[in-house]
């Protein structure tokens, strides 16, 4: 009888010893997959570390020169759509009027005479520019709109206007240089 309760209480030990071997060797493996999602871990950190190095690369490797060319060709581009755009809208001086040119004609003439509604007064002489006035003042140039203007100018406004109107072209080349 002591005899099968010792083979009983050896057996039992023994399968109880052989339930914590396994349960630790379940811990090692739980252990070693840590471990493995930990190494991955640090590869992808790695991997996303020289995809960074590699999207670098090619922006280092611009040398200053190249930058300054490419920013001063994109300014240039800049610089000519608006140069397009401002003789598009021919409202941007380049050089600066009489205020009494600036209200009373520049609307229909341009800011610089270069024409809108009017035509191009840029080139045109001072003595011209007053004959015109004259003639149209008088009436014997016919047009309603510069008549109606010129009606109520006396002749030094008149005078100043055609001198200022003739300075226009030299002006604007100066403007230009
Ligand atoms: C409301 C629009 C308008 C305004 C403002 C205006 N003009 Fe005119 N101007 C015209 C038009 C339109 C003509 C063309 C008339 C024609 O050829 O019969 C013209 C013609 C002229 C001409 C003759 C140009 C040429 O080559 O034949 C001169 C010079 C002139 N204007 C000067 C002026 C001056 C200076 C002012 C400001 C005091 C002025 N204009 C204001 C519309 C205007």
């Amino acid at each position: 009888m002591k005899h099968i309760l010792a083979a009983i209480v050896t057996v039992l030990a023994l399968g109880a010893m052989f339930m914590v071997y396994q349960s630790d060797r379940e811990v090692n493996k739980l252990e070693e997959i840590q471990k493995m999602i930990a190494k991955t871990q640090i590869k992808v950190k790695l991997d996303t570390g020289t995809q960074l190095v590699t999207q670098e690369a090619p922006v280092e490797k611009m040398s200053n020169a190249d930058i300054e060319k490419e920013q001063a060709k994109k300014k240039k581009e800049l610089d000519e759509k608006l140069q397009a755009l401002k003789n598009k809208a021919g409202n941007v001086a380049a050089f600066s009027v009489s205020p009494l040119y600036k209200q009373k004609c520049s609307s229909c003439h341009g800011v610089n005479g270069e024409g809108i509604i009017g035509p191009k007064l840029v080139g045109l002489s001072a003595e011209t520019v007053h004959k015109d006035l004259t003639d149209f003042k008088s009436g014997k140039r016919k047009n309603y709109v510069m008549y109606g203007l010129l009606s109520k100018m006396d002749e030094s406004q008149m005078q100043a206007l055609s001198d200022e109107i003739g300075s226009f072209e030299q002006k604007l080349k100066e403007q230009q240089q």
